[in-house]
């Protein structure tokens, strides 16, 4: 079990807290990774209580349980491994940008803490100080004072430098664990795994065999309530230099000298610094209008809830990216990623180029393709190859054929919600898969200038079911290359 210590959530009667921390800290309990002293503290504005709290979250794993979309499954909650964690539960109710929930938190916790902000955005840099200047980010000898930032890490290179320059005055970066939820995906770790555990992939993972690399990020979900956010975020800000940059760095990167949380974390920097600002004209963006999705008729983006009727937020990106270094010069990177796609599709596609010459020139082909390694990581974890073969007969001719692999066919699942990996590791001190902060300003730096570039009218629409606006189709034309279907 991790070490002994109390996790402190800012936001402890929110969402994030419902459906994502609490089945994962269950799980923990389950699998007897939690410490016999473990305690939770929740702190939230609203007027609560230890046993207040207690029934919250308590009915909130009971309806989350049940609910087929979540990502939290079980035909009945344990309730040894619920009772486990729902008795360590305590709650404060306070203020975040008040100084008095600071003191109070002093006389609550004392040892090893993890301080968990579960905040809108806006809060962060304030519940750091006031953590600060509280004293509760010292650390005595043999005990640990961590703090965990959700997304959003600031919304342009200037905003996210300036809360890591406000953070790190309170307290050392080796006690900041910035999460990226894609880092808590089994597939994402398992990317590094296919690439470093066997030798027959990386010889062959670089220029002179890489024609271009592929990344989707599909979604069939619209924007949902989350118009408020959405509006001034957009798909660029809100996907691509946290998440789509993970899987760009995992798949890019080159192999570091061991799987520790600095080796792993300079390697992806080193990657996220070598890719050069987007260039306005390798950039699509697109927002969904009205369509049909899953035989389902569905409204556009701009009559979403706490959408401006003229709103020209993108909801879809599609972008060209090139990566100066000595592997990958020269090699195309297209990403995508938009709400209201075809189907719900994250996965990394590495193309081939072709044998260096048509031995089978003039033999009937019926589509001599390029090899693809698909690396899939929703819906299901998995990965395949596409390869041209013979087709049996006594003519010579090729043919084209995928092979494939599914984690679930190979490994008993274990329930995992994503953030199980996430929290343990911040418990035990495993910063691996969290963002340092140069990771995260080396994001922000690539897509900088089309942030400020960006034409503020005249979006592109795409019909809400459909694989994105046209010009993201021309983008790859323009290299002679087209997107790998979505389904
Ligand atoms: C979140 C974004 O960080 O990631 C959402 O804010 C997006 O807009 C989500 O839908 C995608 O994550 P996943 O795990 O559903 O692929």
């Amino acid at each position: 079990p991790a070490p002994p210590c109390t996790l402190v959530i800012f936001g402890a009667g929110g969402d994030l807290t419902k459906r994502l921390l609490m089945p994962s800290l269950y799980n923990l309990a389950g699998a007897g990774l939690l410490p016999e002293g473990f305690r939770i503290l929740g702190i939230d504005h609203n007027d609560n209580s230890d046993d207040g709290l207690r029934r919250d979250l308590t009915a909130s794993m009971e309806s989350l349980s049940k609910d087929p979309g979540s990502e939290f499954h079980a035909d009945r909650i344990d309730p040894t491994s619920w009772g486990f964690v729902r008795d360590r539960i305590h709650f404060l109710k306070g203020d975040f940008e008040d100084a008095a929930t600071f003191s109070a938190i002093t006389q609550k916790v004392s040892g090893s803490a993890v301080f968990y902000l579960a905040v809108a955005a806006r809060f962060f840099g304030g519940i750091v100080e006031g953590l600060g200047r509280a004293g509760l980010l010292k650390q005595a000898e043999g005990e640990f004072r961590r703090v965990v930032i959700e997304k959003p890490f600031g919304n342009d290179l200037a905003s996210a430098e300036a809360l890591n320059a406000r953070i790190l005055e309170q307290a050392d970066e080796s006690q900041f664990y910035r999460i990226d939820h894609f880092l808590g995906k089994e597939t994402v770790q398992s990317i590094m795994a296919l690439r470093f555990a066997n030798g027959m992939l990386e010889p062959v993972w670089r220029r002179e065999y890489v024609d271009s690399v592929q990344i989707t990020a599909g979604e069939t979900v619209g924007v949902e309530e989350r118009g408020g956010f959405y509006e001034p975020t957009g798909a660029l800000r809100d996907m691509v230099p946290n998440h789509l940059f993970q899987l760009l760095c995992m798949v890019a990167m080159e192999p570091p000298n061991s799987f520790g949380a600095e080796a792993v974390r300079s390697e992806k920097a080193k990657l996220a610094q070598a890719v050069k600002p987007i260039r306005p004209d390798h950039a699509v963006r697109g927002q969904y209008a009205a369509g049909t999705l899953e035989g389902a008729a569905v409204p556009g983006y701009r009559d979403e809830p706490h959408v401006a009727g003229d709103s020209n937020t993108e909801t879809y990106v599609a972008l060209k990216l090139d990566i100066d270094n000595w592997r990958w010069a020269g090699v195309p990177f297209y990403l995508r990623t938009g709400k209201r796609m075809t189907s719900r599709r994250t996965e990394i596609a590495v193309l081939f180029k072709p044998p260096p010459f048509r031995l089978f020139e003039g033999t009937p082909v019926e589509s001599l393709a390029p090899n693809v390694m698909r690396i899939t990581i929703d819906p299901e974890h998995g990965a395949g190859t596409e390869l041209n073969v013979k087709v049996p007969g006594p003519q010579m001719r090729v043919g084209r054929v995928q092979t494939a692999f599914r984690y679930a066919d190979f490994f008993a699942n274990t329930p995992n919600v994503g953030y199980e990996t996430l929290l343990y590791d911040c418990m035990t001190g495993d910063a691996t898969l969290f963002q340092r902060a140069d990771n995260i300003e080396a994001g922000w730096a690539a897509v900088d200038p089309l942030l400020r570039g960006w034409p503020q009218a005249g979006i592109e629409t795409y019909p809400a079911g459909t694989p994105g606006p046209k010009a993201a189709d021309d983008l790859l034309a323009r290299d002679g290359r087209h997107w790998l279907g979505l389904d």
